[in-house]
């Protein structure tokens, strides 16, 4: 998508669809958009002498234009009370704005930013946030995922066009590439999770893994099943026994000029596909298992975000990825494993898969001696249970990173929320045969499954983050498809540039 900003009349923009934000206004009088051109100007006085103007955010009214406007659209989407306005409700209304401009096949769009609007008293504290958001807004909105539609489809915004006083231009451009980067890196995440098992399994997904790093410039090592036998990550290949793809094993890796300032690691579970093995999932809903890769995706996607913006930040990334599948070689109920730190396993369930894979994983992210480890995964349906599709689960053993991740989710909306990580629940893992069992039994299972992985830790700060309700959501809403979320990497994006600042 092209981004244009620029300061010139309103009547010598050429777009289809002119967009106008309106926050609540509580005089009569509107000298609001009194930098309007007369004729538009006009058009709005009538529309507020008859009521209909949007002024609740979310609000929408678009109108095919008139005479002396080149626009066939206006689209006016109210913001609001102005003290409330932050960046979520800019997304949530420039995405309302692309939607209807792309269901009118208007395929350039031009957002009026408003003195007024730009230097009213928000919770936004930069100018260049606005236009951030807006990007997101528009290319996360419009987004869809039609790669095997034979008959496409909606029209794509090709250019998002930015009104602006000319002292603003400057910080609106560098918002919008920003939001432009982020936004195309959760769409990458987005297309590797809706993307078919058929398509993407472990061996496709380590080729699009280093796809992305030639493209994007980080660096990726991809491990076979071999090497991952001989470094002893007994999980992966338990978990990969049942299936005809062998695993593999991805070591990304971004930024090593900056590891004097300490190296994050981000752990992404990658089951291409969970059938649930042995312990067979049932059928209704199974098909949603091949985004079970979601936290793979969130931590490539990431890793383009990061690289494109050229944060300056050591981070290391690791993949294990496998298919989980039944079959006459598969791992089964019963079954002991050694990990990559020499403890054992005892499998209760082989469709508690994640938690086998990550914790090889996880014992393999001490060799980095990181400052901090973050793990994303789709790793259990009792996540969904305890906080639906609005909040990621977190757990962890480092207070300030979970605080840090808190602010990143409350500004990006990829919300967390901590759970309590107690250490009574440990004894739900506990093992007559082994060091620990992989399932807890009824409750608390999001828990439980953390105390699990918490077992294969090495001496580093963790936070494992329960994306399973976040990731793969029913419905669409807003600038969220139904599908692949993509979510992780404006939050995981916006926490490490939080920490460069
Ligand atoms: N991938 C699933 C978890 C999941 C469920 C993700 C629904 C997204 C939506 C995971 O591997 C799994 O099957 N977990 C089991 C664990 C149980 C056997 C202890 C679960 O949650 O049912
Ligand atoms: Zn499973
Ligand atoms: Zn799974």
């Amino acid at each position: 998508m092209k981004l244009t900003v620029t300061s010139v009349e309103i009547k010598n923009i050429k777009a289809n669809a002119l967009v106008l934000f309106l926050p609540k206004i509580n005089s009569s009088k509107i000298d609001y958009f009194q930098d309007l051109p007369l004729f538009l100007k006009k058009k709005i006085e009538l529309l507020k002498s008859s009521k209909q103007l949007p002024e609740k955010s979310n609000e929408i009214l678009s109108l095919f234009t008139f005479d002396e406007s080149k626009f066939e659209k206006l689209i006016i989407v109210g913001l609001g009370e102005t003290k409330n306005i932050n960046s979520e409700i800019i997304r949530r209304a420039a995405s309302l704005a692309a939607k209807t401009a792309q269901d009118f096949k208007s395929i350039k769009l031009a957002f009026y930013l408003n003195k007024q609007l730009l230097s009213s008293d928000t919770q936004l504290n930069f100018v260049s946030k606005i236009s951030q958001s807006i990007t997101e807004g528009v290319m996360l909105g419009t987004y869809n995922y039609n790669k095997y539609k034979t008959s496409k489809k909606k029209a794509s915004i090709q250019e998002t066009i930015f009104k602006v006083d000319k002292k603003f231009q400057n910080e609106v451009l560098i918002g919008s590439q920003i939001g432009r980067k982020i936004s195309s890196a959760t769409i990458l995440a987005r297309d590797l999770a809706n993307a078919p098992g058929n398509e993407i399994y472990p061996e496709t997904l380590a080729q699009a893994i280093q796809n992305s790093a030639k493209l994007y410039n980080f660096s990726a090592t991809i491990l076979k099943k071999d090497q991952i036998e001989k470094l002893g990550m007994g999980g992966i290949i338990a978990v990969s026994k049942g299936s005809s793809k062998p695993p593999f094993f991805a070591i990304l890796e971004y930024g090593k000029d900056f590891i004097k300032s300490g190296t994050t690691v981000l752990v992404g579970k990658g089951v291409t596909f969970d059938s649930g093995g042995i312990s067979i999932k049932p059928s209704a809903s199974m098909s949603e298992m091949k985004m079970d890769m979601s936290g793979a995706a969130a931590v490539i996607g990431t890793f383009k975000s990061i690289a494109t913006l050229k944060l300056k930040t050591h981070v290391v990334g690791l993949i294990p990825m496998v298919e989980n599948m039944p079959g006459g070689n598969s791992l089964k109920p019963g079954d002991i494993i050694r990990h990559h730190n020499k403890k054992t396993s005892e499998v209760d369930n082989t469709d508690a898969e994640g938690r086998l894979i990550l914790a090889d994983s996880l014992s393999y992210a001490s060799k980095y001696k990181p400052k901090v480890v973050i793990d994303l995964a789709t790793l259990t349906g009792a996540c969904v249970v305890a906080l639906g599709h609005h909040a990621t689960g977190m757990m962890g053993n480092d207070q300030n990173t979970m605080n840090e991740l808190s602010k990143a989710g409350d500004e990006t909306y990829e919300r967390v929320w901590q759970l309590p990580f107690y250490e009574e629940y440990e004894s739900q893992i506990k093992s007559d045969v082994a060091d620990v069992k992989n399932v807890g039994g009824r409750w608390a299972g999001a828990i439980t499954a953390g105390l699990f992985l918490k077992k294969f830790i090495g001496k580093y700060n963790w936070v494992h983050l329960d994306i399973a309700g976040t990731a793969i959501l029913e419905e669409k809403s807003y600038y969220s498809p139904k599908g692949g979320s993509g979510v992780g990497v404006r939050l995981l994006t916006e926490y490490l540039m939080n920490k460069n600042k």
